[in-house]
């Protein structure tokens, strides 16, 4: 078990999935990647959650991002519980889910937490990037079913603020004002982004989305 933080590397891993043997790293390529954990098969948050991924799949692959999900339950148990979601939400499981079961992967990644619960794991996100460093982590309770859409937003935020010099405000949407990095004077700002720098104190300059 090792606890993970951000800017770390993420661990490469070979595991059974409801795809075939997969090799985390491989499965990636030089894509952007989400792997998400969640408590257990066959039980009502998991089964709205992943039918929810699917959906948003379409999203993901425009940011060029690739999904891989876990729990620790068997094969046989992930294969019929992907034609239940699969009835209940009316859609396509169209990811890998790993068959943790003896939770190498889990405790490779520290998403079973003993004080929430001794086996089933939390709901954690990692996202990693082409780099295959660790960008985010989130960690929900079983109880608390993740918004798909605050993962896209996010992913936005990273992927912008990856390759320009700027920070995303709260509540941040993509198309949005963004702030300009601190690091950068202000006469560097305007040539930067042309597209105008509004100075409100020295140190909370705001532009227009770069990649709008
Ligand atoms: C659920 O996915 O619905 C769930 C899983 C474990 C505990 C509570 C809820």
């Amino acid at each position: 078990m090792s606890s993970l933080r951000l800017g770390d590397t993420a661990p490469d891993f070979t595991a059974d999935t409801s795809m075939g043997t997969l090799n985390f790293y491989d499965y990636l390529e030089d894509s952007w990647g989400i792997l998400f954990s969640h408590p257990a098969d066959f039980t009502p948050v998991c089964t709205t959650e992943l039918g929810t991924a699917a959906k948003f799949k379409d999203e993901f692959d425009a940011r060029n991002v690739r999904m891989m999900a876990l729990s620790v339950d068997d094969q046989n148990s992930h294969s019929a519980w992907i034609k239940d979601i699969e009835e209940t939400q009316h859609t396509k499981v169209n990811f890998p889910i790993i068959a943790d079961v003896d939770r190498r992967v889990a405790d490779l990644y520290d998403m079973i937490h003993p004080n929430a619960d001794d086996t089933l794991t939390v709901r954690s996100v990692f996202i990693i990037g082409p780099d295959k460093k660790i960008k985010l982590i989130l960690t929900y309770p079983a109880s608390t079913g993740r918004n798909f859409y605050e993962l896209l937003r996010v992913v936005d935020s990273l992927q912008l603020t990856s390759y320009h010099k700027v920070a995303t405000p709260a509540n941040w949407e993509k198309g949005h004002d963004v702030v300009v990095s601190p690091s950068i004077p202000t006469p560097e700002a305007h040539q930067l982004f042309p597209a105008g720098v509004e100075e409100i104190k020295p140190y909370l300059r705001m532009t227009p989305d770069p990649r709008e």
